[in-house]
């Protein structure tokens, strides 16, 4: 099977594409450069790529030219500016991208002759937050406070709207939560924030301890990209998930940044920056009930082996041990989990 991944350089694709690559299947992408120090040239994936496109997915040619180019069978739209503070810095590209990106996406997939399942990868925070103790279900109202959170509810109906208006390939739209892992290099997050600031000997400056996130690890999440991706290509499958993990992982960024620094060990500590912060939304938590009883996913990681895992990948190459084999031995580790 041959997959085409728009922002195979970032964070989860590079996961994703290490995953597929190792699992037999080809993996072309769209992107652009890796930021400096990321797990895709960490672990040396441009070699292993069928194709490995460099371009701008605000503009329409560079994205249809990338699908007549590379002909998928599969495509998972995950490039997006995804972050909340640069999203107040830029608005414009953060809208331009995640919108009309998104847009470019639908349009030449749409055109093209070769997908036959397509996966659109939005967030948890594309639900208007109401700050409700249960999780958000598929069918609650989209909302956004925030520029990347309204950007990525755009995009979720865009794609809705798209798909209702014009058809397409058999298409999902997944709704995530905060993934952690290793190789994570975005400033602005929290594990990778508190990992540079341990493996440097200083303490690491928090914000916003008392928010709850449902903290989900990265190859959990993919699994259950895969898993949808499995159902469109048997026919099934379209329309919004919620990928997202049990009440037990929702917990608040001080209680992970205490374990994160309790593993890591060595005197790791946090404080709070007390500084003026732009708003973020308090309490984010996803009801994933239709993906478990549909596609029978379930979480592999609780939250403290997640974040365990996260700190030993970091641990393991601080001390010198190559990204790549390191991603591949928890690669292998997660699928002789039990499911
Ligand atoms: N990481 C999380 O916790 C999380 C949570 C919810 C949703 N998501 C979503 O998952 C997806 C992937 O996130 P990530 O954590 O891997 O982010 P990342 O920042 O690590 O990677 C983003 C990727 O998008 C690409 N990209 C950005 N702007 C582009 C443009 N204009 N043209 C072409 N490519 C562009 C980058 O080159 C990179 O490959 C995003 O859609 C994000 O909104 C992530």
């Amino acid at each position: 099977m041959h997959w085409l991944l728009t922002g195979h350089t970032g964070f989860k694709g590079s996961w994703l594409a290490l995953q597929l690559i190792e699992a037999g299947h080809e993996v072309s992408g769209l992107a652009l450069d890796p930021e400096p120090g990321a797990l895709f040239e960490a672990a040396e994936l441009a070699p292993r790529m069928r194709t490995d496109l460099r371009g701008d997915i605000r503009d329409p040619q560079t994205v249809r030219s990338a699908l007549d180019r590379t002909r998928p069978d599969v495509v998972v739209h995950l490039a997006a500016q995804p972050l909340v503070r640069e999203s107040y810095r830029d608005p414009r590209t953060t809208m331009e991208t995640n919108v009309m990106g998104t847009f470019n996406v639908l349009e030449a997939v749409g055109a093209s002759a070769s997908v036959q399942a397509h996966l659109l990868v939005t967030t948890d925070k594309v639900y208007r937050n109401v700050n409700q103790v249960a999780g958000y279900v598929e069918s609650d109202a989209l909302g956004g406070h925030d520029p990347y959170s309204a950007s990525k509810a755009m995009s979720d109906l865009l794609a809705q709207s798209w798909l209702a208006s014009f058809g397409g390939p058999p298409t999902a739209i997944v709704r995530a939560g905060n993934v952690i892992g290793g190789g994570d290099v975005s400033t602005d997050r929290l594990l990778p924030d508190l990992l540079r600031s341990f493996a440097a000997g200083t303490p690491a400056v928090i914000r916003y301890p008392d928010a709850v996130r449902p903290w989900q690890h990265v190859l959990d999440c993919l699994a259950g990209y895969r898993l949808i991706v499995d159902a469109l290509l048997a026919g099934d499958g379209a329309g919004e998930w919620n990928i997202g993990p049990g009440p037990d992982s929702f917990v608040t960024v001080g209680a992970l940044a205490d374990l994160a620094a309790r593993l890591w060990g060595d005197g790791a500590t946090w404080t709070t920056d007390g500084a003026e912060n732009p708003h973020e939304a308090a309490l984010l938590a996803l009801d994933a009930t239709k993906a478990r009883s549909v596609l029978g996913w379930a979480d592999r990681l609780p939250f403290d082996r997640a974040v365990g895992w996260t700190v030993d990948w970091q641990r393991r190459v601080h001390a010198g041990e190559h990204p790549r084999d390191v991603t591949v031995d928890q690669l292998t580790a997660f699928e002789a989990l039990p499911r």
